[in-house]
């Protein structure tokens, strides 16, 4: 008992001791200080998700689910119907504008080693063939991680009616990534909207919720960006954006 008695006071300044290193970064995670700021900032900043989760009682000091969104989209440069050569694909200009207005990442589906040609007539009968053959080209490099996002929009021209046949490469590759996400197709077109995109889409990847999609005429956007913005603005609004 004397003996206890006699190193209480050093036991009492190794407390205090451990203490104030733990205070002071002793339990912080390796090879995060680097902007450590920042992330600090999201973490303290939920999303309404977030915001909602802790009020029906999940454990509030989760990690945060901010609400993320993708935009995929597949599109053409080289000759296009009614609007000649162009150097930005229709698909994607309407893309860019979805990524613009709601901050979401954009990942374009790039075919591998030219495999569509950059003439109208030769890209037409290419992906008729495609289509009679049920094809699944590949694209290029790795789709992005998925689990991050919980909103994807899905952008492509309208090819004879159909999605391109590359889109349904990309359905197929990443359905169980896409399954419980919400995906919300976009199309251009010259007269067709959006051809059953949103069925189409439902019945390739099941399991997701598919929103209400939009269509634009491929001349609007490659000409008439500011009535185009307008529309892509009201139904993203629309959609909650
Ligand atoms: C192979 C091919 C097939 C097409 N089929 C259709 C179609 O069935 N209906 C339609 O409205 N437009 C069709 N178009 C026109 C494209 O959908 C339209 O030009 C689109 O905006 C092109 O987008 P992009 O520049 O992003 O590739 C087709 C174009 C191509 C190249």
């Amino acid at each position: 008992m004397k003996h206890m008695k006699n190193s209480l006071p050093a036991l009492l300044a190794l407390v205090m001791i451990l203490t104030l290193a733990a205070c002071t970064g002793g339990g912080q995670t390796p090879g995060t200080a680097a902007g450590t700021e920042s992330k600090t900032e999201n973490t303290t900043a939920p999303s309404d998700k977030t915001k909602s989760d802790a009020a029906s009682g999940t454990d509030e000091t989760a990690a945060p689910s901010e609400s993320k969104t993708l935009v995929v989209y597949f599109s053409r440069t080289g000759e296009q119907y009614t609007v000649g050569v162009i150097n930005k694909g229709n698909t994607a200009i309407v893309a860019e504008m979805i990524a613009e207005k709601t901050g979401a990442d954009l990942w374009e589906v790039l075919s591998v080693d030219d495999h569509y040609p950059m003439t109208y007539s030769a890209l037409t009968d290419v992906a008729k063939k495609e289509q009679n053959d049920k094809a699944r080209p590949s694209y290029k490099g790795t789709a992005p991680e998925l689990s991050g996002y919980e909103t994807v929009f899905i952008g492509a021209p309208v090819w004879w009616g159909d999605w391109p046949m590359i889109m349904y490469t990309f359905f197929e590759q990443n359905r169980n990534a896409l399954a419980g996400k919400t995906l919300i197709p976009f199309s251009t077109h010259e007269g067709s909207g959006l051809s059953g995109f949103d069925k189409k889409l439902a019945s390739a990847v099941p399991g997701a919720t598919v929103g209400e999609g939009l269509a634009i005429r491929g001349n609007d956007a490659q000409n008439r960006q500011d009535s185009v913005r307008e529309s892509v603005n009201g139904w993203l609004n629309d959609l909650g954006f």
